[in-house]
């Protein structure tokens, strides 16, 4: 059903639409198709974050004999009760689902990044597939919050193991772990938290990775250490606790001040590149909390991790984590890791490339498969971006400014999401039931969703062309190209880039379409391929007209990352950031968003909130903010002989699976174990050490 609204702005009191959204004047809405009938194969069975852990002293602990044997024994390792924080963090059995685990093992990855090196604090990539996930942890974790009872949602605890806010909300004090070491043996205090906030996070020089810098914790907020194990925030907002969320995983994973510090320039001679540079890849056993440590790197080939003698999380039991001995990243392409993980050579896929769901199903419904293959929600989704930024990002020359012109125009993004067949685009990745049309914003099937407040343009090519000629694009030298307004780039021919990350069929595939459907409307695209190595310091530079980006995580929880649903601060959305002078020059319609933001985060009654995501989603999809292109579930793939995979664990959500699962958790039972450990009974070296992994024998 088709409703054509010649006049949106006459209708619009009576369909409670926005009178700003004058500028449509004669685009048709279109009843949204209900996605087609796809169930998650698996429920999580929920629970309170108290069912999954505690932090208590326990009379006793374990570690693999041969760590005793080979290390505590000789005099290389203190006792594993005095490797331990005062509290370890416990997992309680009654959770996990296979209970209490056993030592040994490997779990295989392959992936298709690369490690640019270890300084994530400065926006090195680890080639992630989940490197960086189990080396670095957090002030919050998110990934297993997809169990945990919607009633009760809150990040958990990690590095941080409690806090407490002020009675005017405004101050949060934070306590760390107490008594914890970083996997060299040195002390974590909140110095490393300190150094992580001012010296990184907060310096503009610097972005770690998946920051969207100080400003996605509030404009204004200020971080003090207490003493060694606190820490105290101060916000503007009260009882701002989405930032809560942005503590964990991306946001808040501090990196050692004691091998960190001394290459900072501020504290040494070192140019931001130095310091950036200064753990390449083949820098051995860099110092993380995390549960393994980098041991081996071998270029295009592998990066092997080793456990973490230090690591302060243990069973109930007092073992201390993680049960598997060993992660291997075999360094090959993503498509080959869902191949690899079907046929057994490797352990674990995140099946997100719907270009090999037919084939990865067939091969899975064999019992004797090697892995089993789960499908949960429509999860993984992607939008053309525009870049719309005005005024300076990127120092765009005149044909880009031009280009940022018309993607600050309603009636073009009107024209480009008019111009896009979403049915026809999913079923060009994989025919059947899992691609659904999404027209941007939120999710269908999340929590905050809405369909009555999603406006969807239908596919409607002469729409679209009329919506063209309205923003000024006429083909003035009839070559079948529109042309610039005259006043702008010199009336040329209308030519846009189109940046995608090459390492993903899935992003070409539909980086193709998107190039094919502008070709229809007479609109020039250029497709820009970069490495996913490149791909996240050349999102951050600016220098793109267009982007396909597979969407974070905001837009399924909208509780993470709230800060950069919309541009709240000058760095805080990946599409639109401040020009030279510092502002974002926001449309009047980001601005209500960035309002509707603003008061979600400041919030606490849960029915307010629900209904300001549906402003939310109505501003987002009225004037379509992104052009959303497709939305469909992804399938964990993990081998068959892995015990305590958590039922219904998706591969993303508030994290991605290598998180979700509690990987320093999962455990092959002995009788399963492969004998694929690559440096069987040694542990890390020192770091830097280039001789790798030690033994002590
Ligand atoms: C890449 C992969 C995802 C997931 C993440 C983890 O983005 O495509 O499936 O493994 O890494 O960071």
């Amino acid at each position: 059903m088709r409703n054509r609204l010649l006049a949106l702005s006459g209708a619009a009191l009576l369909l409670g639409v926005s009178t700003f959204a004058v500028h449509a004047q004669t685009v048709a809405t279109a009843t949204l198709p209900d996605p087609p009938k796809f169930d998650a194969q698996q429920l999580p069975n929920f629970v309170s974050i108290s069912d999954i852990m505690e932090y208590k002293a326990l009379p006793e602990y374990h570690e693999p004999d041969w760590v005793t044997k080979q290390f505590v024994d000789t005099g290389k390792l203190p006792a594993v009760k005095d490797r331990l924080p005062k509290e370890p963090l416990v997992y309680k059995t009654a959770n996990e689902p296979d209970g209490t685990g056993v030592y040994g093992d490997v779990m295989r990855h392959v992936i298709g990044g690369r490690p640019q090196g270890w300084n994530y604090a400065a926006g090195q990539v680890q080639g992630w597939g989940g490197i960086d996930i189990g080396m670095y942890e957090c002030l919050t974790r998110t990934g297993p919050l997809f169990e945990v009872k919607a009633d009760e949602l809150e990040p958990m605890p990690n590095l941080a193991k409690s806090w407490d806010w002020s009675a005017d909300g405004h101050q949060l004090t934070m306590h760390l772990i107490e008594g914890a070491k970083w996997s060299d043996g040195v002390p974590f205090t909140a110095d490393d938290v300190m150094f992580y906030w001012q010296d990184n996070i907060s310096d503009p020089n610097v972005k770690p990775l998946n920051s969207s810098g100080p400003d996605s914790f509030g404009v204004g907020t200020t971080l003090t250490k207490v003493d060694d194990h606190t820490v105290l925030w101060t916000f503007k907002e009260a009882f701002p606790k989405q930032y809560l969320y942005t503590m964990a995983y991306g946001g808040f994973c501090p990196l050692p001040e004691h091998i960190l510090k001394p290459q900072h320039p501020k504290y040494s001679k070192n140019t931001y590149e130095q310091y950036q540079n200064a753990f390449p890849a083949n820098f051995m056993n860099f110092p993380v909390m995390g549960a393994w440590v980098p041991v081996e790197y071998r270029p295009d080939d592998i990066v092997v991790l080793r456990r973490n003698p230090y690591y302060w999380k243990v069973d109930e039991a007092g073992n201390q984590l993680p049960y598997l001995d060993e992660l291997e990243y075999k360094l090959s392409t993503w498509a080959d890791r869902d191949v690899q993980a079907v046929a057994g050579t490797g352990d674990f896929s995140n099946l997100e490339q719907a270009e090999s769901y037919v084939e990865a199903l067939k091969r899975s419904a064999d019992p004797a498969a090697p892995a089993r293959l789960a499908f949960g929600a429509r999860t993984i989704g992607y939008s053309l971006y525009p870049n719309l930024s005005g005024n300076g990002w990127g120092e765009p020359d005149a044909r880009a400014q031009a280009v940022r012109e018309l993607n600050r125009n309603t009636d073009f993004r009107l024209a480009l999401t008019s111009a896009i067949d979403r049915q026809h685009l999913g079923d060009s990745l994989v025919k059947g039931p899992f691609t659904a049309i999404y027209p941007g914003g939120l999710y269908a099937g999340t929590a905050y969703y809405d369909k009555a407040s999603t406006v969807y343009y239908p596919f409607d090519l002469e729409a679209a062309k009329a919506l063209l000629a309205k923003a000024g694009l006429k083909d003035t030298d009839g070559n079948g190209v529109l042309n610039f307004p005259a006043d702008q780039a010199g009336g040329q021919d209308v030519s846009i880039t189109l940046l995608a990350n090459s390492d993903y069929q899935t992003d070409k595939s539909l980086a193709e379409g998107v190039i094919a459907s502008m070709e229809q409307l007479g609109i020039h695209v250029i497709l820009d391929l970069v490495s996913g190595a490149n791909m996240t310091a050349t999102q951050n530079s600016g220098k793109w007209d267009w982007q396909i980006y597979r969407n974070g995580s905001e837009l399924i929880s909208v509780v993470q990352n709230t800060a950069s649903l919309a541009p709240t601060g000058p760095q805080t959305s990946p599409f639109h950031r401040a020009g030279k002078d510092g502002s974002v020059d926001l449309l009047p319609f980001e601005q209500q968003m960035v309002d509707v933001v603003n008061k979600f985060i400041a919030e606490p009654d849960a029915a307010k909130k629900a209904d300001l995501m549906k402003q939310y989603q109505k501003l987002y999809t009225e004037n379509a903010y992104t052009i959303g292109l497709t939305q469909y579930p992804g399938a964990l793939i993990i081998n068959k002989r892995f015990a305590n995979i958590p039922a219904g664990a998706p591969i993303f959500m508030f994290n991605w699976a290598e998180d979700n699962i509690i990987r320093e958790r999962v455990f092959v039972p002995k009788d399963k174990q492969i004998s694929a450990e690559l440096h069987p009974n040694t542990l890390p070296g020192k770091p830097g050490d280039k001789g790798g992994p030690i033994s002590a024998n």
